[in-house]
């Protein structure tokens, strides 16, 4: 099994949460009569290989640099959100993995064997590009789908989100990269240059970033009044900024996104919720806070 080393123990703690999540979405669908006429599909959109390589004190959301001092024999395979998705019982009516990766996309086809009973398609395809088209080719009179972007870092586009908020008919589950890229793009002293900039502007869709995070101040100088504009943001105000863009797109948005810290406490990621069918969001928006709280 080719090795995919990622994330630490808070790895566990995010696929748990959308473990819970996926359980609780096909039971209602199963039990509900009205539901029943609909098709689900679980989408994976950085599916990886369907398993991890656990890796003790890996906690950076980065490849490791001591990989070499870890003995194999302390490796273990742990499963992934693919694998993860497909025992979830009752099942999706489909499952797709999209993987740009060819060797993590072979890995991920051998999951077809593991599941012979599982409608799965794979995808070794770019995941911004594939989930646009998917969206608007997909006929939502039929489908409903849970989508979960599981980025390293800032490969999401805004267009992506709103292409998936447009359907009505998908929930997300979306890893925001605060600490890991996000704050790290987000200079002290002066708004970032243009090039980390742009990338901002693609993660939030609008460049009102700049503005909330590094609003004008007047600041009195041995030379006279000085206009500054340093950052006034901390983990907190971006990641807040993030969870009000995704309520500008999607019905519903969880108010209680779970920051995903290292061992030294820095919000790593975020991982949000935002619900897009206008009659399920209630119930969705119930479930995923009560899964993000716990
Ligand atoms: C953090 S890993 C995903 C882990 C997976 N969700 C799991 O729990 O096992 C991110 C994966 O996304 C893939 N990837 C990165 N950029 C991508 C893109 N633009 N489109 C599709 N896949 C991408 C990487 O090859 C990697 O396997």
């Amino acid at each position: 099994m080719k090795e995919h080393r990622f994330g630490g123990d808070w790895t566990t703690q995010k696929l748990e949460k959308v473990r819970k999540y996926l359980a609780a979405y096909t039971k209602i669908f199963a039990s509900n009569p009205r539901a029943q006429r609909l098709s689900t599909i679980y989408v994976d959109a950085f599916a990886g290989t369907g398993y991890r390589t656990k890796t003790p004190n890996l906690d950076d959301g980065q490849t490791p640099h001591f990989s070499e001092l870890v003995e194999p024999e302390a490796e273990k395979f742990l499963k992934g959100s693919a694998t993860i998705a497909l025992e979830v019982d009752p099942p999706f009516k489909e499952y797709i993995f999209i993987e740009r990766d060819p060797e993590h996309a072979r890995e991920l086809a051998i999951l077809q064997h593991r599941f012979p009973k599982r409608v799965i398609t794979i995808i070794p395809q770019e995941a911004n590009a594939y989930l646009q088209k998917w969206c608007t080719e997909t006929d939502w009179d039929v489908y409903r789908a849970v989508v979960f972007l599981d980025p390293y870092g800032m490969q999401v586009g805004w267009t992506l989100i709103e292409a998936l908020a447009r359907t009505k008919a998908v929930d997300l589950w979306i890893l925001f990269p605060l600490g890991v890229a996000v704050n790290r793009l987000l200079t002290r002293k002066e708004p970032p240059l243009e090039a980390w900039a742009q990338s901002l502007t693609r993660i939030f869709g609008t460049r009102d970033w700049e503005e909330a995070f590094y609003p004008k101040r007047t600041e009195r100088s041995l030379l006279g009044e000085e206009e500054v504009r340093t950052k006034q943001a901390d983990f907190n105000t971006v990641g807040r900024f993030f969870v009000e863009r995704l309520k500008t797109v999607f019905t519903a948005v969880a108010e209680n996104p779970l920051p995903l810290r290292n061992s030294r406490d820095v919000p790593l990621y975020l991982l949000c919720f935002a619900a897009g069918n206008p009659k399920g969001a209630p119930t969705a928006l119930r479930i995923a806070k009560h899964i993000l709280s716990k």
